[in-house]
């Protein structure tokens, strides 16, 4: 799925039927959008000070969402359980990169690196990859 240039929307399709791991997702939903605003922001100043929290906040949320998740993947014996830590791995990296470069990184929307991140890469990791979980659970009948 091309998630590029669509405004970042929760559906209930992406639910994968645990309360803690759901909430998570629509909590990370809201920090993508409130990230992917920011180019909005026409005073510089501020724009650059936004982007600082929010970076900030994405960071730190996602890593205890990623603890979560796998905890919760190891509980029920999630068989794609190791190549899922290391697309996190891989996130968690990118995230990393941006926040280590957060003076030098343009606000943009095209060819801005957190957006491009957020929009390409971190939602389509909740929407591809995690929503995979359903159906492992529904073929185990695990709820
Ligand atoms: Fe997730
Ligand atoms: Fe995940």
């Amino acid at each position: 799925m091309d998630v590029d240039n669509i405004f970042i929307e929760w559906k209930n399709e992406y639910l994968v039927e645990n309360q803690k791991i759901d909430s998570e997702h629509k909590k990370l939903f809201e920090i993508a959008r409130k990230a992917n605003s920011i180019y909005l922001e026409k005073d510089k100043e501020k724009q650059k000070t936004s982007l600082g929290y929010v970076v900030d906040e994405l960071y730190s949320y996602v890593n205890i969402h990623f603890t979560n998740e796998e905890e919760y993947m190891s509980s029920i014996k999630y068989p794609l359980l190791q190549e899922h830590r290391l697309l996190h791995k891989n996130l968690l990296e990118m995230l990393n990169f941006i926040s280590l470069n957060l003076p030098m990184l343009s606000v943009s929307k095209s060819g801005g690196k957190l957006y491009d991140f957020v929009q390409n890469v971190f939602v389509k990791h909740i929407i591809e990859e995690d929503t995979r979980l359903v159906n492992y659970i529904n073929e185990n009948k695990l709820h």
